[in-house]
């Protein structure tokens, strides 16, 4: 098991890419179930859940290539319609084939995901969808084992928004027989991402963006070539990494404006940023204050930066509050913030931070991707030497993170134990 080592006190400068985004590739691989041909996905970040979406398309029965961020995708037809649970206990989004499977073969067998380290995280909205859209469901030796004869277009209300469940039931709506509407759907960029690639294969989805998906489903679809958006999360981990250290970075190929909110919120904060059509630029700009801060489904301020926000938070003199609203249970973090000198605990849902004590490095668990990436937010601003174990979290979402910040002038290196 690797380790990321940090010695703090560097300010970050220089300019930096941004990766193509985890979560819109996701779901645009498993996309790649409904229709048989060549799909090349570019952009494509080289991090363990791909990696680990890799694995299930090519036991599922695919042909898979992946080369400096270009993915070749080849379907000629599958054999197997399983998500194993050893891959699913690992990736949480395995339980993306499931609507594909359905909705081209009819039959799908996809190990039940447990809890996580962000809590139960139920998966009740993707079953009920699919349920209405005449899909029988038993769940037996922790699989959920799915069969219909033919989909058919149904209506369905999310009575909470889900990424996840918006964007299995659009992958299985589209060859489904009839019209399917879903309100209350998610409008996070990567689900807009995912909508634009199915109808590029051929769909007909319209409401693209907004809370209410209406899907005309067609016949058949047809094999695509497309870019993956960039990775919005990253972006704001180098910001909140160069905040932090009082420096003066540049993102390149970063798209702002899925970032509305988390850019106020920097500016707020006192940093100054210029901001291009793909490019940010943070400085310094002296003076800075504590925030409150609601995570919420886009648009509003993401869940995925509450830990990296709240690691920069503690830097910043003064009493913060960030209101956790989407997994109550993303918290595992702060004890260790704490062993890093923060002032920072737990209120039902309010994290509240008394910003401002010196940070001195120590010894760290990740417990999760942002949890990682908030522990070495924290580790760059922390006196002396910081170890941080279990980075495999880190992995998953990040393409090489200590490589990129090193480049940035950060004292980072990953050692094995
Ligand atoms: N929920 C239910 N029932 C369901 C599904 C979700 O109650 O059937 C609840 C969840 O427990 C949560 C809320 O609805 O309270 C929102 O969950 P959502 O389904 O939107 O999350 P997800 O699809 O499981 C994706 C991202 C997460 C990101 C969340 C929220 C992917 C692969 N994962 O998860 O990303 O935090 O949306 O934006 O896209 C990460 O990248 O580190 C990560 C965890």
């Amino acid at each position: 098991m690797d380790k990321i080592i940090v010695r703090g006190g560097k300010k970050l400068t220089g300019t930096i890419f941004s990766s193509g985004s985890k979560n819109a590739g996701l779901p645009i691989m498993a996309a790649s179930i409904l229709a048989e041909g060549k799909y090349i996905l570019r952009n494509v970040p080289d991090i363990t859940d791909i990696q680990t979406m890799i694995k299930l398309l090519r036991i599922i029965g695919a042909e898979v290539v992946f080369n400096k961020n270009e993915l070749t995708i080849i379907n000629k037809g599958f054999s197997r319609y399983e998500a194993p649970y050893d891959l699913v206990k690992t990736m949480r989004a395995s339980i993306y084939v499931l609507g594909p499977l359905l909705a081209r073969f009819g039959k799908a067998k996809v190990s039940f995901p447990g809890g996580c380290a962000l809590g139960a995280r139920p998966i009740n909205l993707h079953l009920e969808g699919l349920q209405k859209l005449g899909t029988t469901i038993e769940i037996k030796h922790g699989y959920i084992y799915a069969y219909t004869d033919k989909l058919k277009g149904g209506k369905i209300f999310f009575e909470k928004k889900s990424v996840g469940a918006t964007a299995n039931i659009l992958m299985a709506s589209v060859l489904a027989q009839g019209i399917t509407t879903i309100e209350n759907a998610s409008c996070e960029p990567e689900i807009t991402s995912l909508a634009h690639f199915l109808n590029k294969m051929g769909a007909k989805i319209k409401g693209i963006g907004t809370e209410v998906l209406t899907i005309q489903g067609v016949k058949t679809l047809h094999s695509i070539d497309t870019t993956l958006i960039s990775d919005r999360i990253e972006t704001a981990t180098f910001l909140l990494s160069a905040a932090i250290t009082n420096g003066n970075i540049t993102i390149k190929n970063c798209s702002p404006v899925h970032l509305g909110f988390v850019l106020d919120k920097i500016k707020e904060i006192g940093f100054s940023l210029q901001i291009s059509k793909d490019t940010i630029s943070i400085t310094d700009k002296g003076e800075k204050k504590p925030v409150e801060i609601s995570t919420n489904p886009y648009p509003g301020f993401p869940t995925d930066l509450q830990p990296p926000f709240a690691a920069l938070l503690s830097t910043i003199k003064g009493k913060s509050i960030i209101y956790e609203n989407i997994f109550s249970d993303r918290v595992m973090y702060i004890s260790e913030l704490q062993r890093l000198g923060a002032d920072i605990k737990l209120n039902g849902n309010q994290i509240i931070i008394k910003g401002g004590n010196k940070l001195t490095g120590a010894p760290l668990i990740a417990s999760d991707i942002r949890a990682a990436a908030a522990l070495i937010i924290a580790a760059l601003a922390s006196n002396g030497k910081t170890e941080i174990s279990r980075v495999y979290h880190l992995d998953r979402g990040y393409e090489r993170l200590e490589e990129k910040l090193a480049k940035l002038g950060a004292d980072i290196e990953r050692v094995k134990d």
